[in-house]
């Protein structure tokens, strides 16, 4: 999986291609016992409770990716399930199918479907008889105007929206050192770019998600749920996940602010030897919403 390295003499360009380890099967194999961790177990219990005796329960993931939220999520809600595995990648999608679990916590089955295409073209209309939207890891990579459009489709449809790990922006290094936040207000930047004419959320996502939904009258639950990264946290592997990490988020603040590359490799260098000596820790800061169908209006004038 470590096919990259940094040039001992300066920063390596192979690390300059900001966020083309986002998405591949490698990188989403890597974070997923980090995220798993890092999921908010209290917003999935009460999302099970709140669906109530609805059976069988239909969940749409939105950008499943290789279906991490799925294997997640599935053993936490009652069944029968059926998903439908939403996502652009059919690479990605043909993975999230082969790994959903085939039965809920009870015993009853769990089915999937899956749906090629992007997902900002989702004709509210589909949602027609879906109980929940959920998502991960998402809504950063998605423009304001996206996320209003979302809200828009799930509140008409009265389904419920458990959007998760939504980037915030906010890393803290343990130790931290003075160069950490020049790289990471360059990170968020860079995640704020604007893309063939889009607008990317990055950071704001998951504040941007809570008040779209609140704003059409949905009643919202917002947790933390930070990945740490360090010795004891995150599983066996978090040395390699920190790793990883880092190459991303410091090749992506190069590309936002270029004269930061003359820091890049020494900086790399010397979070990365910490890291693999267990002398760092990373908390990496995400957000959690649930969005619940608020009250319908009331039918019909009293006066
Ligand atoms: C960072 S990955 C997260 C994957 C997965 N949800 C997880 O938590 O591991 C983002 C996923 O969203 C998908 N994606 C991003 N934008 C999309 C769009 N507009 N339409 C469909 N899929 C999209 C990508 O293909 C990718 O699988």
């Amino acid at each position: 999986m470590r096919s990259r390295s940094a040039g001992s003499t300066g920063w390596d360009a192979r690390l300059s291609t900001p966020g083309s380890p986002v998405c591949t099967p490698d990188w989403l194999a890597l974070r997923e016992p980090a995220d798993a961790a890092a999921r908010d177990t209290e917003l999935a219990a009460l999302t099970a409770e709140e669906l109530g005796d609805e059976r069988p329960l239909v969940i749409r993931d939105l950008g499943c990716g290789s279906g991490s939220l799925g294997r997640w999520l599935a053993p936490r809600l009652p069944g029968p399930q059926r998903w439908v595995l939403h996502d652009r990648d059919a690479e990605l999608l043909a993975r999230a199918e082969a790994g959903l679990p085939a039965t809920a916590a009870d015993g009853t089955p769990v089915t999937a479907l899956i749906e090629h295409g992007d997902l900002t073209d989702l004709d509210p209309a589909q949602l027609a008889g879906t109980s929940l939207v959920a998502a991960s890891a998402l809504l950063d990579l998605l423009t304001a105007e996206e996320v209003d459009a979302l809200a828009d489709a799930c509140t008409a449809a009265g389904c419920a929206a458990l959007l998760t790990l939504s980037v915030t922006g906010s890393v803290g290094f343990f130790p931290a050192e003075p160069l950490d936040a020049v790289f990471g207000a360059a990170f968020d930047a860079h995640q704020r770019r604007t893309v063939d004419g889009r607008r990317l959320l990055g950071p704001d996502a998951g504040a941007a998600a809570e008040h779209a939904f609140a704003k059409r009258g949905a009643v919202t639950e917002v947790r933390s749920s930070p990945w740490r990264l360090g010795p004891g946290w995150a599983g066996r592997e978090w040395a390699e996940l920190t790793e990883e990490w880092l190459r991303g988020w410091i090749a992506a603040a190069c590309a936002q602010q270029p004269d930061l590359e003359a820091f890049a490799a020494d900086y790399l260098h010397r979070r990365i030897s910490a890291s693999a000596a267990g002398e760092l820790r990373v908390v990496v800061g995400h957000l959690d919403v649930l969005a619940l169908p608020g009250p319908l209006p009331l039918q019909g004038g009293t006066t």
